[in-house]
C-alpha cells in the first residue's frame, strides 16, 4: 500500500504531506482500520529499561506528542517525542521541509516548532502507550529567543518539567536550525551544561524516588578532537547514553539536485556513512561505559545492522519512514533479531 500513498504524498509540499498523513492515520486508527503491528523480538535491556525491540522512532516526527498511540501501533520498540522547548514557539517560516528523492534525503530547517512543554505533557498523559508501559523518550531543547549564554536555564527547566513523565530524556544540542546551538558541543560549554544537568537529574531522582536516564544527542559534523572531548565528558558526567547522530550540514552529495542545497540539516541516506563513522569513533572511546543509540540514514535492515556493527545498541529512524513507510520498522527489527 505505501508506494501508492507515497506517490500521492510526494506530489504535495512536504510539510503538508506530513500533516495529511497523520490526519489519515488518526482517522484509520479511530476506525480500527490500523491494526497494531506485532513483531516478534527478544526484549533488550539498556539504561535500566526493557525495550521490546531495538528499533525506535527518532525525535522530530512527533514534536508535541500528538501521535504517540498511532506511532506505537507501527511496532516501534520505543518512541522519542520532541524536541520540546520550555515555551511554545513557531519555528522558522515555511517552506522549511524539503525532500530530495533522488538521494532518499530530506533537508529541514523547522527550528524547533512546538507547542511548549505543558501541551506536550498533556498529550503524554492522554496516550495509552505510556499508561501501558511503552518506552517514551522526551527530547528537550532551548527556545530560540533564549540567549545561548542562558541555554542551561532552558534545559534545566525542560528537564524538571518532563522528568516524571519520561522513560528517558534526551538533551538535544545538535540541531543546526537554532542559532549557535551546536556551540554547546564545545568542550567548556558542554562540561558546564552536562554538569548542571547531571546535578539536577540526581536531585529529581531523589524528589521523585525514580532515576530517569538521560542521553545526549550529537551532530555528525564533528572532528576527531571534538568527538574525543565529548566522549570524555559523557563518561565524566556519567550520561546514560549518547544518540548519534542528528542531521548534517554537509550538502556535498545533494547540492546539485533540486532542493539539495536548501538551508538546514540533511538526513536520510546522505547522512548514513557520516553518522556510522561517529558511532564507530565513539565506540572506540567510550569502552562500553556509555551506550550508543545509532541514528542517521537507516533505509533498510542492512543499514540498521551497520549501526549495530559500528557499536550502537539501539537504533532510531525518521527519514527512512518517509521513503519506505511503516514496513521499515518490521524489516529493521527482523534484521537485528
Ligand atoms: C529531525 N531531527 C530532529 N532531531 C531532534 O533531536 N529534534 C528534532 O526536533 C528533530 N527534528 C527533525 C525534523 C525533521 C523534519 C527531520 C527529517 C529530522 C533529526 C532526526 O531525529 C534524526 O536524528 C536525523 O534525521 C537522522 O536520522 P534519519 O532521518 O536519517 O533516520
Amino acid at each position: 500500500m505505501y508506494p501508492l500513498f507515497r506517490s500521492i504524498l510526494f506530489s504535495m509540499d512536504a510539510e503538508r504531506a506530513h500533516h495529511l498523513s497523520f490526519k489519515a492515520a488518526h482517522a484509520a486508527h479511530k476506525l480500527g482500520l490500523m491494526p497494531k503491528v506485532q513483531i516478534q523480538s527478544q526484549p533488550y535491556q539498556l539504561m535500566g529499561l526493557t525495550f521490546p525491540n531495538r528499533v525506535g522512532l527518532a525525535a522530530g516526527l512527533d514534536k508535541n506528542g500528538e501521535h504517540i498511540d498511532v506511532l506505537a501501533d507501527m511496532g516501534f520498540g520505543f518512541i522519542e517525542i520532541g524536541t520540546v522547548t520550555p515555551r511554545p514557539q513557531d519555528g522558522n517560516p515555511k517552506p522549511r521541509l524539503f525532500r530530495i528523492p533522488e538521494k532518499q534525503g530530506i533537508i529541514n530547517r523547522m527550528g524547533f516548532n512546538n507547542h511548549g512543554v505543558n501541551t506536550l505533557l498533556a498529550n503524554v498523559a492522554r496516550s495509552h502507550f505510556v499508561q501501558n508501559g511503552g518506552i517514551l523518550g522526551i527530547n528537550i531543547g532551548k527556545n530560540a529567543i533564549t540567549p545561548i549564554e542562558n541555554a542551561t536555564d532552558d534545559y534545566l527547566s525542560a528537564l524538571t518539567s518532563v522528568y516524571p513523565h519520561a522513560s528517558y530524556i534526551t538533551v538535544n544540542i545538535s540541531s543546526p536550525n537554532t542559532k549557535n546551538l551546536r556551540d554547546l558541543q564545545q568542550e567548556d560549554a558542554l562540561d558546564q551544561l552536562l554538569r548542571a544537568l547531571k546535578t539536577r537529574q540526581l536531585e529529581l531522582a531523589d524528589t521523585h524516588g525514580r532515576y530517569i536516564p538521560m542521553t545526549l544527542k550529537i551532530a555528525p559534523d564533528l572532528d576527531e578532537t571534538q568527538i574525543h572531548a565529548i566522549a570524555d565528558l559523557l563518561k565524566l558526567h556519567r550520561f546514560d547514553a549518547v544518540i548519534a547522530t542528528n542531521t548534517t550540514l554537509d550538502k556535498s552529495s545533494t547540492e546539485h539536485l533540486p532542493n539539495g542545497n536548501e538551508t538546514g540539516g540533511l538526513s536520510g541516506a546522505p547522512v548514513r556513512e557520516k553518522s556510522t563513522a561517529v558511532i564507530r569513533a565513539l565506540h572506540g572511546l567510550l569502552n562500553n561505559e556509555v551506550p550508543i543509540i545509532g541514528v542517521g540514514g537507516i533505509l533498510n535492515g542492512q543499514d540498521a545492522q551497520e549501526k549495530i556493527n559500528a557499536g550502537a545498541q539501539l537504533v532510531q529512524l525518521y527519514s527512512g519512514l518517509v521513503y519506505r513507510g511503516p514496513e521499515l520498522v518490521r524489516e529493521c527489527v527482523q534484521a537485528l533479531r
